[in-house]
């Protein structure tokens, strides 16, 4: 079902115009989740640059299988994704990438976990689900962010939730939006010109990891130091430095020991 109501898309379009002039802008009330659309869509041919927000999603996905909870309507949540051809020089790093371009648009304070939550107070505040379709010499990627705007209704998560009404009072799904639509867009325009390296000193100010003592899947502990020009993790552990390119982390409740596991190094 198609729902126009409070959604800025006249403003939106203007605004991601100038790197994306033929974006399809698309709001749905509800469906079982805009990156299961935007791939159904892409297998099926269509692969022109699209964002689709769901006012509700009913199947929303989070990585490594997760399920993404969020809470129904405008005011508690925003689930959108972009599908753009993309031909980047390497893929490395665009997760971290899409997550600078949420905290510069959204606020300083945030921070990002690696590989690619945004955190505020070592709480999850909002997830990166990014997938690629295969079309001809290109891919066809699709972001899906999911950014909490209220306290979520689900409260047995693995990371505590933050919300993003905590810091900017009042900002709903279709301004929150039009905060991030530009800046993102902007974002994937350079790291496909550019790869991960014009981000990598960015990320590394935005760490939410710095410094913290991390466990990876080896059971070999070692301390978080940033990561490459690539966006793999740096870790310096007592046998010397590791670099991690795909993970999984565990839960690490508020006031626990810093400790993350990482599964695949
Ligand atoms: C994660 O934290 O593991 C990623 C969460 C990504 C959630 C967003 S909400 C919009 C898009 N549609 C989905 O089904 N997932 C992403």
């Amino acid at each position: 079902m198609k729902h126009h109501a409070q959604w800025p898309l006249q403003a939106l379009r203007e605004a991601v115009a100038p790197d994306l002039p033929d974006l399809e802008l698309e709001v749905l009330t509800q469906i079982d989740s805009t990156n299961s659309e935007l791939m159904r869509r892409a297998r099926a041919g269509r692969l022109a640059p699209a964002l689709l927000v769901a006012e509700r999603q009913t199947a929303g996905r989070g990585r490594l299988g997760r399920q993404w909870f969020s809470q129904d309507g405008t005011a508690a949540s925003l689930t959108f994704s972009l599908g753009l051809p993309l031909a980047p020089p390497d893929w490395s790093g665009l997760s971290l990438a899409v997550g600078i371009a949420m905290v510069r648009s959204l606020h300083p304070d945030l921070r990002l976990k690696w590989p690619n939550d945004l955190w505020w107070q070592a709480r999850k505040l909002a997830g990166i689900l990014i997938e690629t379709v295969s079309c001809a010499d290109k891919r066809y990627a699709i972001i899906g962010i999911g950014v909490n705007l209220e306290t979520p209704a689900v409260t047995d998560l693995a990371t505590p939730a933050a919300w993003l009404t905590e810091l900017l009072p009042g900002l709903d799904a279709p301004q929150t939006l039009l905060r991030v639509a530009a800046p993102l867009v902007q974002t994937l325009k350079t790291f496909e010109a550019q790869g991960f390296a014009p981000f990598q000193a960015s990320f590394n100010s935005y760490d939410a990891l710095a410094g913290l003592t991390i466990t990876l899947g080896d059971g070999t502990a070692g301390v978080a130091h940033g990561v490459d020009e690539l966006g793999a993790l740096r870790v310096l552990t007592e046998q010397g430095w590791r670099k991690i390119t795909s993970a999984e982390v565990s839960p690490r409740p508020i006031g626990q020991p810093p400790s993350v596991n990482f599964q695949a190094v």
